[in-house]
């Protein structure tokens, strides 16, 4: 049922402040954060090999700098059908993380399997609690997005994003990492996120309009610097999946060691941009491709776009949150822009060509 909207994944966009809810409320309690039984001693663990893929795969490298910057502890993180082939060493004090929406990707599963005798411990990050990966982990954490029909993961990645969120603030927690005024600034604004994703789920307008107009082009390039790159790479899935546009995600510092060749005005770049420690350098690299004739598309806050002066093609606007939040909030104009330009080209949006819900074979 798409509860009256045009497609399923429409719909699950629309989902997404309430389901943000309900994985909120699984995991904060009033004192804090609280994972089911065993837990995971978080003190105790050295280093954390994360694998998935696509989206998943997406939230697991934004967690990367959410486990590296907060709580200090290293990560690697990998593809599943590349870690589970190249088998790398995973040596004591590792553990395994493995992040799907279906719970029963092949390759991920596969790469489960090859960690079982070799990391201390085996979690994961599902949707689906009697899935495969979930029975198979020593401690399942279901995202608490309810059934995700339409191929391109929408609300599984920002359940996946807000359970590895607290994950991470569960270890910068338990490693010493953060001091509880932090805390309380993340957790309060976490718990405002709903009301925020609502906000930012207004800018619908904004962002068809500027869909239009992508959907005349052939080839679109996403950038993005720190938390923001990961996301840029998952815009670029989006669009590609859906829109059949070839979509391309770099990070900004990389521009210039080859992809700027690429830019003309033919080529619009969809730049992700908050106003954050990394603004300026972000916006140095939008300077660089609008001197080529490129066409960007900026989503920030008010803040960014007022610094960005007016030579910009298209601005979306969101609410300002804590820099560490806002892969959570940006998904969605990145979302809604590949929606938009899949509908103005008429492809099927809920079931692409060629597309898969669930990858069960490699
Ligand atoms: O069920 P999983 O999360 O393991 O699926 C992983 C990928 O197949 C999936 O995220 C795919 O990339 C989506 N179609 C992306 O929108």
């Amino acid at each position: 049922d798409k509860g009256g909207y045009k497609h399923f994944m429409a719909k699950e966009i629309a989902e997404q402040p309430s389901v943000m809810s309900a994985a909120l409320s699984a995991y904060l309690t009033d004192t804090g954060i609280a994972l089911p039984d065993p837990g995971i001693d978080f003190a105790r663990v050295e280093r954390l090999v994360m694998v998935a893929c696509g989206t998943a795969y997406y939230a697991c490298f934004t967690a990367k700098y959410w486990f590296e910057k907060l709580a200090g502890l290293p990560v690697e993180v990998d593809i599943a059908s590349e870690f589970r082939y190249r088998e790398p060493p995973v040596l004591p004090g590792t553990s395994a993380l493995f992040v799907s929406q279906s719970g029963e990707t092949a390759d991920t599963l596969a790469a489960l399997r090859y960690c079982r005798d070799k990391a201390d411990a085996i979690y994961s990050v599902i949707n689906v609690p009697e899935s495969s990966i979930a029975r198979e982990s020593d401690l399942a954490l279901p995202i608490h997005a309810g059934a995700e029909i339409g191929v391109a993961s929408t609300k599984a990645f920002t359940c996946q994003l807000t359970v590895l969120l607290l994950l991470a603030l569960k270890a910068a927690e338990a490693r010493g990492r953060l001091d509880p005024e932090a805390r309380d600034e993340i957790l309060t604004a976490l718990r405002a996120m709903p009301g925020t994703f609502n906000t930012a789920l207004g800018r619908d307008e904004v962002i068809e309009a500027a869909a239009q107009q992508l959907a005349e082009a052939r080839d679109i390039l996403f950038l993005g610097r720190g938390l923001m790159y990961p996301l840029a790479l998952e815009g670029a899935l989006k669009l590609k999946e859906i829109s059949y546009i070839h979509a391309e995600a770099y990070a900004s510092g990389e521009l210039k060691h080859g992809p700027i060749a690429l830019v003309d005005s033919n080529v619009p770049v969809i730049v992700m941009a908050p106003k954050d420690s990394l603004f300026e350098k972000t916006v140095s690299n939008m300077q660089e491709v609008m001197a080529r004739g490129g066409r960007v598309c900026l989503v920030t806050d008010a803040a960014g776009a007022a610094a960005a002066g007016d030579e910009v093609w298209k601005t979306v606007v969101l609410p300002d949150v804590p820099e560490v939040l806002t892969p959570l909030l940006y998904a969605l104009p990145a979302q809604l822009l590949a929606y938009h330009t899949a509908v103005a080209k008429g492809t099927d949006v809920d079931q692409p060509r060629n597309l898969a819900k669930s990858v069960t074979v490699e």
